[in-house]
């Protein structure tokens, strides 16, 4: 009897059933959205009550329009900060096929989540110069970080860092997408990311359990650690405080207030909530690192 030559292992099966779905549905940003419409003059680019100042003496000091105007830049600066990452993302997705076997599901879904990041960076970039947004990169550390994140992250960081990061835009652009009265690039920007980035999430769930699985128990120690601080690194740069200098605040005053602000750490911690929610679960988050991610507010 003969055994068949292309059985894949359940995993695969996963990759095979996104690969047909990606297929099916994928957006091209550079048609799908009509970059010439102009901006709505005042709307808001995030609900008022997710922007990082919200709720202190210094928004409250801000006019209608400059609470709309840093809305906006604290949208784009999140945008960056996807940028930043899913060029991180895409290095590893390519070291990942480039020693995967070229006729799997998983390699081919390993190119299509390339081909799928390219086009939102792209798309991010386009939208960022159509807002003006003044935040463009992350800060020098974050850049520095991100070169050594995406050369050298084995595959348990790389999918966790996909979940983190996915999962914490997710949270955003799902609010971003359903409300109406917001600026509707954003709006559209959002829905795109979100229907593509459902796909890149069961995929790296589905990897990030083989790969921690693999691991004993002093390197999930060693592991939990580096989460802990590339969740940290990667909220932070959710935000660059360089946003605020668009409505004449300073940047050091703003990032020092909203980081005491309870409404912003509570956004923070709901956007994060889902993946936190996994790794707890999974035993990725626990131990003596947790504290890094309690003083981030993102954990209790
Ligand atoms: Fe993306
Ligand atoms: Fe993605």
């Amino acid at each position: 009897m003969s055994t068949t030559t292309n059985s894949h292992s359940g995993r695969d099966r996963v990759a095979e059933r996104l690969q047909r779905s990606s297929a099916k549905q994928s957006y091209d940003p550079d048609v799908d959205i009509d970059w010439d419409a102009p901006l709505v003059d005042g709307a808001y680019g995030k609900p008022p009550h997710r922007c990082s100042l919200y709720g202190t003496p210094l928004w409250e000091g801000l006019s209608e329009q400059q609470r709309a105007e840093l809305s906006m830049q604290e949208l784009s600066a999140s945008t960056a900060s996807g940028i930043w990452f899913e060029l991180m993302l895409m290095q590893g997705l390519t070291r990942y096929a480039y020693s995967a076997d070229p006729t799997s599901h998983r390699a081919h879904y390993a190119l299509t989540e390339i081909a799928d990041e390219c086009r939102h960076s792209t798309m991010f970039g386009k939208a960022i110069d159509k807002i003006d947004g003044n935040v463009r990169r992350p800060s020098r550390y974050g850049h520095r970080a991100g070169k050594v994140f995406g050369a050298v992250a084995g595959p348990t960081l790389l999918f966790a860092g996909a979940i983190y990061v996915e999962e914490l835009a997710d949270a955003m652009q799902r609010e971003i997408m359903r409300d109406e009265s917001l600026q509707p690039l954003g709006r559209m920007v959002s829905r795109i990311h979100v229907l593509e980035e459902a796909r890149h999430i069961s995929f790296a769930k589905d990897e990030l359990e083989r790969a921690w699985r693999s691991h004993g128990p002093l390197a999930r120690e060693a592991i939990r650690w580096s989460i802990a601080g590339m969740m940290v690194v990667a909220t932070a740069e959710f935000l660059h405080p360089k946003a605020y200098t668009s409505v004449g605040l300073d940047p050091r005053e703003a990032k020092r207030v909203a980081g005491a602000n309870p409404h912003w750490r509570r956004t923070k911690a709901d956007w994060a909530r889902k993946a936190v929610e996994l790794f707890e679960g999974m035993g990725i988050i626990g131990g003596p690192s947790k504290r890094l991610l309690r003083r981030a507010g993102l954990v209790d």
